[in-house]
């Protein structure tokens, strides 16, 4: 290897990995470790913050080894988990407490209490969000007020996103994060890219442990020499759902892009304007660069992946999740039988966090194969859903670029271009977060002069067509439409 490698860490919900790229976009290898889920009673979801940082460390350590060595790396990108929220100490930079997840549910009632008093029209004009549990500021509101060690940690309290909390590890004391991560805790202003005062007394959070707020590349520190044998700058941050609209080159005005992860997460670039989404969507910051923010719509669906993990592992009706699509395939169609996937709430456009799941349509005649073919309708059932919010927002969709590990299976990709009845673009190289964070690394580096330039990395991409008659997409979305219906009540 002679030019010198990207490093990526992508912290996401159910595994951290580690990932090695050269300028060009060839992937030289990948180190990956699971994260545990603590499910600590009925809708919570917490992490520790201290394995995070572990597994995440070791897994970074094995690429700079596989690299030949600090010295063969150009700069490390940082992609994670978003609204996730870490609480620690700045002097001793442990962990003060369990990182509250993005899919836990415990603050509810406190988001219901504020909607119900009229708040939610000031947090949309301001954030772009909703009131809803999903983002930070209302899990660090209840851990503010639950956890008393944090009140005692006064000043030297910091509270941050993953990346945060990963930066803070990696420079021995960095207290930074970047204008995507800061636009999914519902205390930043998406209009000026800083804290917002009233926010942050609405949500009673001391601006003093929380980050400064920077741009998505630039040289932002260095790790610690003793990390890695060497310093290595740190040059990309963004959110694990802007790294892949990134990676997967959505680099213009109604480009859009679906991951489909754990949760599926639909972005659609809308340019330099901040537009409030009338339909339920959220508004966010695809980037920013040099202080110029770009902004995208996005649908979050909070289940996706999860659902075929669920079904596996609970369940017990896969032995593997990629017995899914031979099973899809087994059967003719879904024989009347329909999921929907409410397990963790609903989110985009329902925000319904008490919603829980349904599968209806059962007979005799129905079998495993016909509950897991329902269960990957359902990604198509919800993207179509969210296409028709895009849609009356104005954000009319050309194509859809699909990346994510759902993804690998055909049949589902078949199945979203049919019922969506639209052009899917998916990579050939999957790993679209992953290289999404190298791109920003390399601009941050200075190895690109700018994101279209480091858009070279990207590699082929496979095309799925519309093939669907127009009755049986109806049948479809009418026997959809009913199974929703029982679930929003
Ligand atoms: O907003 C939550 C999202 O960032 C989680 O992504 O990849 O862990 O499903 P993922």
């Amino acid at each position: 290897m002679t030019e010198r490698a990207l490093l990526v860490i992508d912290e996401g919900t159910t595994s951290t990995r580690a990932m090695l790229f050269t300028p060009d976009g060839t992937c030289l290898g990948s180190e990956q470790k699971d994260i545990t889920q603590n499910y600590t009673a009925p809708g919570w979801v917490e992490h520790d913050a201290e394995e995070i940082w572990s597994l995440s460390l070791a897994c970074a350590q094995a690429m700079v080894a596989k690299a030949g060595g600090a010295g063969r790396i150009e700069a490390i990108g940082i992609t994670n988990q978003r609204e996730t929220i870490v609480f620690w100490s700045r002097r001793t930079g442990r962990a003060l407490a369990p990182a509250i997840v993005w899919q836990d549910r415990r603050t509810a009632n406190l988001c219901r209490d504020l909607k119900d008093k009229g708040h939610e029209a000031e947090v949309q004009a301001s954030t772009g969000l909703l009131l809803d549990p999903y983002f930070s500021a209302s899990k660090i509101a209840w851990a503010l007020g639950t956890w008393p060690q944090l009140e005692e940690a006064g000043n030297d309290l910091c509270i941050g996103t993953v990346e945060s909390w990963l930066i803070h590890r990696l420079t021995g004391g960095l207290h930074v994060s970047d204008a995507t991560n800061a636009s999914r805790t519902a205390l930043m202003n998406i209009g000026t890219g800083r804290w917002d005062a009233a926010l942050m007394d609405l949500w009673q959070v001391p601006g003093t442990a929380l980050p400064e707020i920077a741009d998505c590349a630039g040289r932002f520190g260095a790790t610690s020499a003793d990390l890695f044998g060497a310093p290595i700058p740190i040059c990309g941050m963004a959110g694990d759902q802007q790294a892949a609209a990134i990676g997967q080159a959505c680099l213009a005005t109604g480009d859009t892009k679906a991951t489909y992860g754990t949760g599926a997460f639909i972005l659609t670039n809308t340019g330099c304007e901040f537009r409030r989404s009338e339909h339920r969507l959220l508004s966010t910051i695809a980037w920013q660069l040099g202080g110029d923010r770009n902004y995208a719509l996005e649908g979050s669906v909070f289940v996706a992946g999860s659902l075929i993990q669920w079904l596996r592992d609970d369940l017990g009706l896969l032995a593997s999740s990629n017995e899914s699509e031979a099973l899809a395939r087994s059967v003719a169609d879904n024989g009347g039988v329909y999921l929907v996937p409410a397990l963790s709430g609903l989110g985009a456009p329902h925000w319904q966090p008490d919603a829980r799941a349904a599968i209806s349509g059962l007979s005799f005649a129905s079998s495993r194969a016909h509950i897991v073919r329902a269960a990957l309708e359902a990604m198509a059932h919800q993207t179509r859903d969210l296409m028709a919010a895009f849609a009356s927002d104005g954000a009319n969709w050309q194509s859809l670029k699909v990346d994510g590990g759902m993804i690998a299976n055909d049949w589902l990709t078949q199945d979203l271009a049919d019922l969506l009845d639209l052009k899917v673009e998916r990579p050939v190289f999957i790993e679209t977060t992953a290289l999404g964070a190298a791109m920003l690394a390399g601009v941050g580096s200075g190895m690109f002069g700018s994101l279209e330039e480091a858009a070279r990395m990207r590699g082929p991409v496979e095309r799925f067509e519309p093939k669907m008659e127009e009755k049986d997409r109806d049948v479809r979305l009418a026997g959809w439409r009913e199974a929703l219906a029982a679930v929003l009540g």
